[in-house]
Parts: structure tokens; C-alpha cells; sequence
């Protein structure tokens, strides 16, 4: 609701911040701040509490808090939804982000988040699914939420996720493999209105994630 203590909305000219003013030793978060940055200024595509924080500093921060699901996508035509995927999982704060397939991936659409994410790779389902069996909190299984609108899903909307899982995308084309659905512990779909067959794989990511969030963090 907007009253009148609402602060009013004001644009973001620039990205980042100049040089440090004043004597950074007196910041209570001087022994994060790299010193190279307190010099030359930080253009980073960081938040603002992250400012002049050394990279290492900040990933140790993250993993305080991340969220106990993760995400995995297939690659084995180098989909360039890769790095999206990257960036929305650095968002919403996942635990890790697997590649299923081909290694090598398009780091531009990661605009660096990659840094600040743990991304794993596995070189076929078989296996990331002898990954996931103990890779639940104290070494329990974890489920696999394959997320595609394909015959026999059932709607990601009325679906509670699980708190700990992987939600595991399919790239642009073909969507999921058999034997990735067949790996998976449910199959979601995001329901669609239009004419399209589908939307885009890191759009769906960003809300099958975000779905998680309004589920565990604001319910
Ligand atoms: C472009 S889709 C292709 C596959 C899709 N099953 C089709 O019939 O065309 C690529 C990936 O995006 C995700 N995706 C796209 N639309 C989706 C939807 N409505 N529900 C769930 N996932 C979707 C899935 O992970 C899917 O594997």
C-alpha cells in the first residue's frame, strides 16, 4: 500500500558506484571490501549491499542463504537459454545449477552471475539422477520435478513443490528427453492461453523458480 512514509520510486541512472568515499576501516563490512575496488570504484552487477565486496565474500554470503531447491537443464545443442537459466537461478537464490549433456554452454546470457552460482556439470541423465539419490540435505534423495507441458503432466499452479528438489528443464526444440521424464519424480506444466506450443525455457525456469518462492519463502 502507498502512504506517505512510501519512499517514491527514482530511476537508476549509471550502474554502480565511484570510488570509496571516506575511510572504508570504519565500514562495519571493511574486511569483506576488496581493496581494488575501494579504489577504482565497483560497475559490478551486484546489489547495492554488495558494493565493494570481494567476489569470494559475496558467494561465502550466498551460500549462508540459499534456498534448498536447485535446477538442472538438458544441453545437447548448446541451448542458449543456458545462461538465462543462470541468471534467474542466481536471482531466486538456487543452491546449484546442473548441465545434462554437453559440457560446454553460452556464458553471455549468465551477464557473469555464473561467478556467484555453483554450476555442475553431468555428462548424461543416468549420471545426474546417481547425483541426485543422496544429494538431499543429510545425503536423503533428491526428488526431480521435470517441468514440460507433455502428455500425462499434470499443472505446476495447483502442484505443491517439494522444499528440497530440482527442477530440471528441457531446451528449446525438443524439450525434455524420455529418459529425463522418465527419471523424474513428478511432471509439471506452466499453463499457457495462446496459440504457442510453448515459451521460452528460461522464462519457464524464472517462473517454475519463482513459483518455489511464493510456495517456501511467502507462505
Ligand atoms: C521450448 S520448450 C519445448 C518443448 C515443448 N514440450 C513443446 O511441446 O514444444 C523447451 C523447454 O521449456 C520449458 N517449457 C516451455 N514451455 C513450458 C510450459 N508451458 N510448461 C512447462 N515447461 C515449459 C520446458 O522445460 C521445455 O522442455
Amino acid at each position: 500500500m502507498v502512504n506517505s512514509e512510501t519512499p517514491k520510486p527514482t530511476s537508476q541512472p549509471t550502474w554502480g558506484v565511484g570510488p570509496y568515499q571516506g575511510d572504508p576501516t570504519k565500514h562495519p563490512d571493511f574486511s569483506k571490501f576488496d581493496p581494488q575496488l575501494l579504489q577504482e570504484g565497483d560497475t559490478r552487477n551486484v546489489v547495492d549491499n554488495y558494493r565493494y565486496w570481494k567476489m569470494e565474500e559475496i558467494v561465502r554470503d550466498l551460500d549462508a542463504k540459499r534456498h534448498p531447491f536447485h535446477v538442472a537443464i538438458e544441453n545437447w545443442q548448446h541451448d542458449l537459454n543456458i545462461g538465462s537459466i543462470v541468471r534467474n537461478a542466481n536471482a531466486f537464490l538456487a543452491s546449484s545449477v546442473h548441465i545434462v549433456g554437453n559440457k560446454r554452454w553460452n556464458k553471455r546470457g549468465a551477464m557473469v552471475t555464473d561467478r556467484y552460482q555453483h554450476v555442475l556439470h553431468h555428462p548424461t541423465i543416468e549420471d545426474f539422477v546417481e547425483w541426485t539419490k543422496t544429494a538431499g540435505e543429510g545425503g536423503k534423495p533428491l526428488p526431480i520435478i521435470a517441468i514440460d507441458n507433455v502428455p500425462g503432466c499434470k499443472q505446476l499452479e495447483t502442484t505443491k513443490l517439494p522444499r528440497e528438489c530440482i527442477l530440471l528443464f528441457g531446451q528449446e526444440g525438443p524439450g525434455l528427453s524420455q529418459p529425463a521424464l522418465d527419471a523424474s519424480d513428478q511432471v509439471l506444466e506452466i499453463s499457457q492461453f495462446g496459440s504457442t506450443r510453448s515459451i521460452n525455457a528460461s522464462a519457464a525456469a524464472a517462473i517454475a523458480m519463482h513459483t518455489w518462492v511464493m510456495q517456501h519463502v511467502f507462505s
